[in-house]
């Protein structure tokens, strides 16, 4: 992969490791300890790297203040992919870190070209909504849209005034040593994404605290910006460098990237039993021999395998069970048909009882938009 991480390509990533040793950022490993109750996704290595989460650790540790905030570019389809994220911001919530959730409708417009009433019907039907019926409260939570934020009800935006001001920190060759070719768009969406990762510190949201952004690993040029800038605004501010967790992108159906542009690389929340069914056995990549005969000598490869990725990210949370049924894979015991079904089955048990959770969630959406 090349030696820049482009926040708004198409490339999937692999190889994770290099990613940590090419960018500075830290293996999750280590840390791991730290944290009294750590979600599936950090037990299991799916988040993989982070910069400074020991801080927000011992802040969980101490029961102090907390934020938990990122962002969402409104884009079609709610997927299992972006399941990995609603999990973990709940999670946070669940310890009590207040949340700030972003719709980046700014750069949503901007870099996708999409309009601001479609943006809005797609974050607000799709996102929001699935994220409530995934389990977020409106307490302690923070949901907003990068085109209307104010300083809670004062009429002058903080949030602007800091978008505005930070970006005489940065030089036209630093960014475009970051992230390639520019445009005033792209610019724009990274001042306005510093700010949103800053802006929960600034006195009118209650001053400085740690902050943890998970995200996908694509998002990590914006840290670092984010955090340098950070660091060159001391004097005026006194921002505690924020933290960050990368977590490894859900593999599409047939390998490559899980996509809302592609309806064959992901199962949608909204994907009735028979479509995910269809979706597993025509479409999901197996790692499992190409005959039964062969399977059973030499037996599956599970690690390339993306029915067992989905039992292992998301579907499967007991980790005797997972394990065996790596091993079971692995000695060909196990056969594909037979991890397809698996797989289908936890997938549509999961998605029948989210569907009512959805239908329930419909009507509270109004608590999260003031
Ligand atoms: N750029 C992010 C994306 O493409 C969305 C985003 C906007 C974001 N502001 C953020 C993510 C702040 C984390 C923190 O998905």
């Amino acid at each position: 992969m090349a030696k820049r991480i482009d926040p708004w390509g198409s490339q999937a990533f692999k190889d994770y490791e290099k990613l940590l040793k090419d960018f500075g950022i830290k293996p999750f490993k280590p840390v791991l300890k730290r944290i009294p109750d750590p979600h599936l996704l950090m037990r299991r290595g799916v988040i993989f790297g982070h910069r400074d989460f020991e801080r927000v650790a011992n802040t969980i540790k101490k029961k102090k203040e907390f934020v938990m905030m990122t962002g969402l570019m409104p884009s079609g389809k709610f997927h299992i992919g972006h399941k990995m994220l609603a999990d973990q911001i709940t999670y946070y919530q669940g310890l009590g870190a207040k949340i700030f959730l972003c719709v980046a409708d700014i750069e949503a417009y901007n870099i996708r070209k999409t309009s601001m009433g479609e943006l809005r019907k797609t974050a607000i039907e799709e996102y929001l909504t699935n994220y409530i019926a995934l389990g977020l409260k409106p307490k302690n939570c923070d949901f907003y849209f990068q085109s209307e934020r104010c300083s809670d009800g004062k009429q002058a935006s903080a949030y602007y005034r800091l978008a505005g001001m930070i970006s005489r920190k940065t030089t036209m060759n630093e960014m475009k040593a970051i992230y390639g070719e520019l445009t005033p768009g792209k610019i724009m969406s990274v001042m306005i994404q510093v700010a949103d990762i800053l802006h929960p510190q600034l006195p009118e949201f209650g001053g400085p605290k740690p902050v943890v952004v998970p995200v996908g690993v694509d998002q990590d040029p914006h840290l670092r910006l984010t955090r340098d800038l950070a660091a060159r605004s001391q004097s005026e501010s006194n921002f505690i460098l924020p933290s960050s967790t990368y977590h490894e992108f859900m593999p599409g159906l047939k390998g490559g990237k899980m996509s809302s542009s592609d309806p064959y690389s992901y199962i949608a929340l909204t994907d009735d039993a028979k479509t995910v069914k269809e979706k597993i056995i025509k479409h999901a990549f197996s790692g499992g021999g190409g005959s039964i005969k062969e399977h059973r000598e030499k037996g599956g490869n599970p690690d390339v395998d993306v029915s067992y990725k989905m039992l292992y990210m998301m579907f499967e949370p007991d980790d005797k069970k997972i394990k065996k049924i790596h091993n079971e894979y692995r000695s060909g015991k196990l056969l594909t048909g037979e991890l397809k079904h698996m797989t289908i089955e936890r997938i549509n048990d999961f998605l029948e009882k989210h569907k009512k959770k959805r239908e329930k969630a419909k009507g509270m959406v109004d608590k999260f938009l003031k």
